[in-house]
């Protein structure tokens, strides 16, 4: 196989709105991003993500382009994306760009043409469908809830949107649509970012006949009719030809709806579609049949090993994994998934970490889980700012699938806004994230948990992570290994080896609060340990905290 930079890479997302502000408006920008570079360094990731940058009415945060040329006012000018790019590379990193082209603003030139009349050069940008026996021309829901399909007066037609009503979805099976898209990565790109990373990506390619999908299906059930659709793989083979080939960069399909037969074809080692994608099988193990993401169930272990583990083992040669707990849309995963007490917070923080940056694939760190942050103390509704937390609440508890107590439980522990409250940097006012207001408050828990503080301590998360990655940079094992689950009904430890020859890693993390013990396989008796959140002294056997994490080395 042959190796790619960006296979022992380790990405460190940035949502810009969340960063650091740098002129008192309450908005993160881009020379505040700029000023945080090295951090970053610091911190040892090589390649950062950073959420759209574009010109956006902002109904979703950026994720609602009305210019893929033009920076946000809000986040400064192209001249300050410019000398962002070039103090990145000067530091070593590499910065690759969002992607958002399943859908733009309905506020970009090419909707408000495409909305002016039927006849317009560009109405068939979008995808566009007269009314079926007077309703909706497919029983398709939009992820933010309600029908995707709007009407429309002007034209009396229905335009699609899987998002939210102003996201309205780009028509890819027409030849211009897919020309202006590529045009326009090809402008980036000769800019010199180093990469993309591709929004909602598996939805681009509609079966035209819009087939009605299972009679509940509203919300994200849609992406089981639209996601991986009947010309998605022409499409990227496509781009791949006519775009990124071209340059040297890593590209991450952000892959809704993705199975692993689908991941071979997107993620091939063979290097004809993208370097990597993002499946979200293992965020949906804690989920709910009828309610979804909205709901506080527990995380059972065994479940999470399955789907990790098929994903490792399955990709294993012919596919690139990555590898992530958080994102922007994700809650904060030592809230959810360890335990955010004081006790427990960064032994937790670090064990995630352990059992997440051992395996194969490129590891992705959210801003903020590198100081084990966690979900923000919600007291009301009013309090949240998200368009897909805010919709889905009124939906759930409209049509009855939630109280308003469980709902609002439920979006306390699920909702974006968990990873968008803005990052803790030190123990001044808003966390020095900005001297105004924050756009979104600033968890109150910022005197405890920044990044000053654990810059501070060698023993805080910052560090572990820090340490992580450099072994990741060291060892080929970690990289290319291959992966081997142990105990899989173990119900507290998440135990696996990675392989490369003759050297050996065993890892072990502890998701539970009992202290557990485990007899080493004979391979490992000897060993030495890598790294570990406590003080550990194996022997035969380890005993391993609450929390605990290990990983031992050995050569044999
Ligand atoms: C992706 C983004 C999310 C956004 C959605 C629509 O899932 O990560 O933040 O709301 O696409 O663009
Ligand atoms: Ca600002």
């Amino acid at each position: 196989m042959e190796k790619k930079w960006w296979q022992s890479s380790v990405v460190y997302q940035i949502y810009p709105r969340s960063f650091q502000d740098s002129n008192g408006d309450g908005i993160g920008d881009i020379p505040g991003i700029t000023k945080r570079l090295p951090y970053i360094r610091e911190l040892g990731a090589d390649v950062i993500w950073i959420s759209p940058l574009y010109q956006s009415p902002n109904d979703d945060n950026g994720y609602d382009i009305s210019d893929y040329r033009a920076i946000l006012r809000e986040f400064g000018t192209m001249e300050d994306f410019d000398r962002m790019l070039e103090t990145a590379h000067e530091l070593g990193l590499r910065i690759v760009m969002d992607l958002v082209v399943n859908h733009t603003s309905d506020e970009h030139a090419w909707f408000v043409e495409s909305r002016s009349s039927r006849d317009n050069p560009y109405r068939d940008y979008y995808i566009w469908r007269d009314p079926k026996d007077g309703h909706e021309p497919s029983n398709w829901g939009s992820c933010f809830g309600g029908s995707a399909w709007k009407y429309d007066e002007a034209t009396e037609q229905y335009y699609l949107h899987l998002f939210s009503v102003k996201q309205p979805d780009l028509n890819w099976d027409n030849p211009k649509v897919r020309d202006a898209v590529f045009d326009m990565m090809d402008w980036w790109l000769r800019k010199g970012i180093d990469g993309f990373r591709m929004d909602v990506i598996s939805l681009i390619s509609k079966d035209q006949s819009f087939p009605d999908g299972e009679p509940e299906s509203s919300g994200y059930a849609t992406f089981n009719c639209a996601a991986n659709g009947p010309r998605e793989h022409e499409y990227l083979q496509e781009m791949n030809r006519r775009v990124l080939s071209r340059y040297d960069i890593m590209t991450v399909g952000e892959c809704s709806g993705v199975t692993l037969e689908e991941a071979k074809k997107y993620a091939n080692l063979d290097g004809r579609e993208l370097s990597m994608c993002f499946q979200f099988e293992h965020m949906g193990v804690d989920s709910d049949p009828v309610a979804g993401k909205w709901t506080t169930k527990k995380l059972e272990l065994p479940k999470l090993k399955e789907v990790l583990t098929r994903w490792q083992n399955g990709l294993e040669g012919i596919a690139w994994n990555s590898l992530f707990w958080d994102n922007h849309d994700q809650p904060r995963i030592v809230s959810r998934w360890g335990c955010d007490s004081p006790e427990y917070r960064e032994r937790s923080a670090k064990m995630l970490a352990t059992c997440l940056h051992m395996m194969k694939g490129t590891p992705y760190i959210y801003q903020g889980e590198e100081l084990g942050m966690t979900n923000y103390p919600w007291g009301s509704l009013e309090e949240f700012n998200d368009i897909e937390t805010l919709q889905n609440y009124r939906q759930l508890v409209e049509k009855g699938i939630l109280s308003p107590d469980e709902a609002f439980e439920a979006v306390c522990a699920k909702s974006r806004d968990n990873a968008r409250t803005p990052m803790q940097w030190d123990t001044t006012e808003q966390a020095g994230f900005t001297t105004g207001t924050p756009w979104l408050p600033v968890n109150p828990n910022y005197r405890e948990i920044n990044a000053a503080e654990a810059l501070s301590r060698k023993d805080s998360v910052f560090y572990y992570y820090q340490k992580l990655i450099a072994l990741r940079k060291q060892m080929e094992l970690i990289v290319y290994g291959d992966y081997r689950l142990l105990l899989p009904e173990d119900e507290d430890l998440y135990a696996y080896t990675r392989n490369l020859g003759d050297e050996h890693l065993l890892v072990v993390c502890n998701f539970s609060e009992k202290e557990r013990s485990l007899r080493l396989p004979e391979t490992f008796i000897n060993g030495w340990v890598l790294i570990a959140n406590y003080d550990a002294a194996p022997g035969e056997s380890v005993v391993i905290p609450p929390y605990g994490a290990i990983a031992i080395f050995s050569k044999n």
